[in-house]
C-alpha cells in the first residue's frame, strides 16, 4: 500500500527529503539552547565574566535565530511536499478512473469516487505533512534531549527512563482506544457525504415531491451522529493532556528535589538544573507529538486504503494483443450470450441470447422496464463483456477489436445521456472533433434539432449549462442523437432516446434515418409501439430473455406481449 502511494511523490521527493533535514537541524539547535544557557548561568554569571557571558549570549541568539529559520524552511518544504503529493495522487486517480470500464465504475459508484478524490486525498495530505515534520521531530528531539540530559547528570536522567515508558504506554493505550471511535466517525461521515450528494443532485425531485422536511430530518439525524461520535472519540483523546502534564510535573518535581540536594553538595549547578527542566519538557512533549501523529496516521490509513483501491484497480476491459482496427460492416451476432453484472453466473441479467442482425437493418426492441433491453445493447460497443458466449460485429468478436475502433463505429445514445458545459457546437464535436459546421448542421437536421437550435439567439454557439439544464428533455435527446450521428457510425443505438420527443418529431427522425443513413444498422429501444412499427424486425424482451424476434406484422399475429403493448397504446389512444 505504502509503495503504491509513494509512487505519487515523484518530483516532490526533494522537498520530502529537505523537510526532515531542516527539522533535524531545528531540533538540534533547540536542544543546544538550554546548554548555552547553563553556560551563561554557571560560568558567565557565577564568575561575573562579562566577555564570556556576551559571547555565550550571542551564540545563543544565533542558535535561536537559526533554529527559527530552519523551522520556517521545514514548514515551507513540508507544505510543498504534501500539497504536491496530493496533487499527484489526484492526478493519478483521475487518469485511472478515465480508463475504468462500466463494471469498474459500478464497483465503486461515482459518489465514492468523488469522496476518494477529495476528502480522502486531503486526509492523506495532512498525514503526510505530519509524518515528514512531526514524526521526524518527535524521535530526534527525544534522542538528542536525552543524550544532553545524560551528559549533564546520568543519575537524574534515570527519571526520564522511568517517565518515558509510563507516558508512552499511556498515550499508546489512548490512541488504541480512540482508533475504533475515529473509524466510526469517518464511516458516518462518508454516509453523510452520500446523503448530501443524493439530496443536492436530486434537489428538483426533492422539491417537487415536497420532501424537504424529510430530507432535513435525515440530514439532522446523521449530522448529530457525526457530532456524537466525534465527541466520543475526542473525549478519549482528551486524556492525553492531563496524563502528559501529570507525568511532566512529577518528573520536574523529582528532578528539582533530587537536584536540590546535589546542588547543596556542589555536585550540580543551578544552570544544569535549569537545563534538565527544559529537557524534561522537550522529551515529554516529543512523546505527546508522537502520539498525536499516531492518531492522525490511524485516521488517514483508511483514506489511504481507499485511494490505493482506486490506484490498483485494473480496468476490466483491455485491448487485445493484435487488435482488429477495421469494422467491416454493421452486422451484429449474439451467440448463446449470458451476461451477469456481478460476473456470478447464477445472477444473470441476460439468458441465452442468440440473434443475427444484418448490416443496415432497423431493429426495434420493446419490453417492460427491467427486461434487460439496455443491458442487451450495452454489449455491442463493449461497455460490458458477455459473461459466456460471444457478441460479434461485422463477423468478428467485439473482444478482438481495439476499443477505440469498435466504439467509434458503434454510436450509442444512452438512456441517461448528458451534455457537458460548453456551446452546442462543442458538445456536438464530441462525436467528431473534425466535423465542419455543415456536417454539424446536417446531423442536426437529421435528428430534428436544427429547427430549435437555429431559433436560439446564438444558434449553434448557444452555451449549454452544466448538466444541460437550459435545454428541455426532448431537445437534449435530439442533440445527443446528432452527436452520435456525427460519428458516422456503422451501428447506431438509441436507448429510449426519443422518449421525451413528441410522436410526430419521432416519426420524422426515423424517416430521416431511413432515407439518409440507409447503410447504418439502427437499433431503437422504445416504449412506444409506434417507434418500432416501421422497423425491419423487432426484438421482444422479457425478463432477460428474448421472447420473440420477428417482423412487426408477424409479431402482431403471433406474439402476446407485443399485441398487448400495441392494444394498450393504440386502443388507449382511441378511447381518449
Ligand atoms: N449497472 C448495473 N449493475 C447491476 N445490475 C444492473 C445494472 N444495470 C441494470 N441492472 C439490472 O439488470 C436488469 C435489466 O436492467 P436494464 O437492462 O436496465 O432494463 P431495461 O433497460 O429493459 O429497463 C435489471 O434487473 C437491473 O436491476
Ligand atoms: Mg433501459
Amino acid at each position: 500500500m505504502i509503495k503504491t502511494l509513494m509512487a505519487s511523490i515523484r518530483e516532490y521527493k526533494k522537498d520530502s527529503i529537505l523537510t526532515p533535514l531542516f527539522v533535524t537541524l531545528e531540533v538540534i539547535l533547540e536542544v543546544l539552547i538550554p546548554f548555552f544557557m547553563a553556560g551563561i548561568i554557571d560560568i558567565g554569571l557565577a564568575n561575573a565574566d562579562m566577555p564570556f557571558t556576551i559571547r555565550m549570549g550571542l551564540t545563543l541568539t544565533v542558535a535561536a535565530v537559526l533554529s527559527l529559520i530552519c523551522g520556517a524552511l521545514s514548514g515551507k518544504y513540508a507544505a510543498k511536499a504534501s500539497a504536491g503529493f496530493a496533487k499527484n495522487l489526484r492526478k493519478d486517480m483521475f487518469y485511472r478512473i478515465q480508463g475504468f470500464s462500466f463494471s469498474n465504475i459500478d464497483k465503486f459508484s461515482p459518489e465514492s469516487l468523488v469522496t476518494r478524490l477529495t476528502t480522502d486525498v486531503t486526509n492523506v495530505q495532512n498525514a503526510y505533512q505530519m509524518i515528514i515534520r512531526i514524526l521526524i521531530r518527535g524521535p530526534v528531539m527525544l534522542i538528542f534531549a536525552l543524550v544532553m540530559a545524560v551528559g549533564i547528570n546520568r543519575e537524574l536522567s534515570m527519571i526520564f527512563f522511568c517517565a518515558i515508558p509510563i507516558l508512552g504506554f499511556g498515550l499508546f493505550f489512548i490512541a488504541i482506544k480512540a482508533h475504533p471511535h475515529f473509524e466510526k466517525v469517518f464511516r458516518t461521515y462518508d454516509f453523510l457525504n452520500g446523503v448530501v450528494r443524493e439530496d443536492v443532485t436530486a434537489i428538483r425531485t426533492v422539491k417537487s415531491y415536497v420532501r424537504e422536511d424529510y430530507e432535513i430530518s435525515i440530514f439532522k439525524k446523521i449530522s448529530k451522529q457525526v457530532f456524537d461520535r466525534f465527541v466520543n472519540a475526542e473525549k478519549i483523546v482528551a486524556w492525553n493532556a492531563p496524563l502528559m502534564q501529570f507525568t511532566m510535573y512529577v518528573s520536574i518535581l523529582l528532578i528539582s528535589w533530587l537536584a536540590g540536594e546535589l546542588i547543596v553538595q556542589e555536585e550540580m549547578t543551578t544552570g544544569q538544573l535549569m537545563s534538565m527542566i527544559v529537557y524534561a519538557t522537550q522529551i515529554l512533549s516529543s512523546l505527546m507529538m508522537l502520539s498525536m501523529v499516531f492518531v492522525m496516521i490511524i485516521i488517514a490509513a483508511s483514506s489511504a486504503r481507499r485511494i490505493v483501491e482506486v490506484l490498483t484497480e485494473e480496468s476490466s476491459l483491455k485491448d487485445p494483443e493484435n487488435p482488429v482496427e477495421v469494422v467491416k460492416d454493421g452486422s451484429i451476432d449474439f451467440d448463446n450470450v449470458n451476461f451477469s453484472y456481478s460476473g456470478d453466473s447464477n445472477k444473470c441479467s441476460l439468458h441465452d441470447i442468440s440473434i443475427h442482425i444484418k448490416s443496415g437493418e432497423t431493429i426495434g426492441i420493446i419490453g417492460s422496464t427491467g427486461s434487460a433491453k439496455s443491458t442487451l445493447v450495452q454489449l455491442i460497443p463493449r461497455l460490458y463483456d458477455a459473461t459466456t458466449g460471444s457478441v460479434k460485429v461485422g463477423g468478428i468478436d467485439v473482444r478482438e477489436y481495439g476499443l477505440d475502433a469498435i466504439r467509434s463505429q458503434v454510436a450509442m445514445v444512452l438512456q441517461k445521456n448528458t451534455l457537458f458545459s460548453g456551446t452546442i457546437k462543442e458538445n456536438l464535436r464530441w462525436g467528431n472533433p473534425n466535423a465542419t459546421d455543415e456536417e454539424i448542421k446536417k446531423a442536426c437536421i437529421l435528428s430534428q434539432a436544427d429547427e430549435f437550435v437555429s431559433a436560439f439567439p446564438d444558434g449553434y454557439d448557444t452555451y449549454i449549462e452544466q448538466g444541460g439544464t437550459n435545454v428541455s428533455g426532448g431537445q437534449k435527446q435530439r442533440l445527443c442523437i446528432a452527436r452520435a450521428l456525427l460519428r458516422n457510425p456503422k451501428i447506431l443505438i438509441l436507448d429510449d432516446s426519443t422518449s421525451a420527443v413528441d410522436t410526430k418529431t419521432d416519426a420524422m427522425i426515423r424517416k430521416a434515418f431511413r432515407e439518409d443513413i440507409p447503410n447504418t444498422t439502427k437499433i431503437i429501444i422504445a416504449q412506444r409501439i409506434s417507434s418500432v412499427e416501421d422497423a425491419d424486425k423487432v426484438i421482444v424482451m422479457d425478463g432477460g430473455r428474448i421472447d420473440a424476434f420477428d417482423t412487426p406484422e408477424n409479431l402482431m399475429k403471433t406474439n402476446k406481449i407485443y399485441r398487448e403493448v400495441y392494444e394498450s397504446q393504440v386502443n388507449g389512444g382511441k378511447n381518449e
